[in-house]
């Protein structure tokens, strides 16, 4: 089933979207958690209040050596959430993915700029890879031609790794993304605002409620 994620920390945007959106539950990664100031444990419990005990966190290490990137996932692993433990895809964070897989904990590889990096991501047992389609794009490449050849190597050699593609700045690299098939998605709270965004909605549902107001008034539709 596919996942839909905000890539925030803040809890007001997340109580917008799971209004009206079945979010799957967060991504985070240090600069968001560090933007919102309240620390993770504080955030989180605060967001799972929101979405409920079925919301999935991504959290993201900040430990630079491989022994603390595994012992900082264990921690997080232990916390009382439904935790995907985020580790850069370099290779330390390669090692670091091997020996914490074989503790079955949930990683994401992240910070990923090339379908090579994430394809020896899967390789290394992450269950989720995260291309930056944003990034790769603003570094004059092809964020989403990334997703698309990493979509084409899971497929081709079997891998259970699921594409979470992040860093949107548009609506249209989210369509694109989608359109590939990919098995979840995390937005910017800007880019979750955008996708409901058509200039011509408005106006239209205007139009409908002046049209009714002439005939009917204040009555609703089953009073008419
Ligand atoms: O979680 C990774 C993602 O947050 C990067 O997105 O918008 O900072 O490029 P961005």
């Amino acid at each position: 089933m596919f996942e839909l994620y905000l890539d925030t920390a803040n809890v007001e945007h997340v109580a917008r979207f799971n209004a009206c959106l079945p979010l799957k539950g967060v991504t985070t990664n240090p600069s968001i958690v560090a933007r919102y100031g309240i620390g993770l444990n504080q955030a989180l419990s605060q967001i799972e209040s929101i979405i409920g005990t079925g919301a999935r966190f991504h959290a993201q290490v900040v430990s630079q050596s491989v022994d603390g990137m595994v012992e900082e996932a264990k921690r997080i692993h232990e916390l009382p959430f439904d935790m995907v433990i985020k580790i850069p895809a370099t290779e330390k964070g390669l090692t670091a993915i091997k020996l914490i897989k074989d503790q079955k904990i949930t990683v994401l590889a992240t910070a990923i700029y090339s379908a090579q990096q994430g394809f020896f991501a899967a390789l290394c047992g992450a269950d989720y890879l995260a291309p930056y389609v944003n990034r790769i794009d603003t570094m004059g490449a092809d964020g989403i031609g990334v997703v698309a050849d990493l979509q084409l190597l899971i497929k081709q050699h079997h891998l259970n790794s699921k594409l979470l593609p992040a860093s949107f700045k548009n609506t249209q690299q989210v369509m694109d993304v989608l359109k590939l098939g990919v098995d979840a998605i995390t937005l910017p709270y800007d880019v979750a605002v955008e996708m409901f965004a058509h200039p011509a909605v408005q106006p239209t549902i205007d139009k409908f409620n002046s049209d009714w107001r002439e005939v009917f008034g204040d009555k609703l539709s089953f009073e008419s």
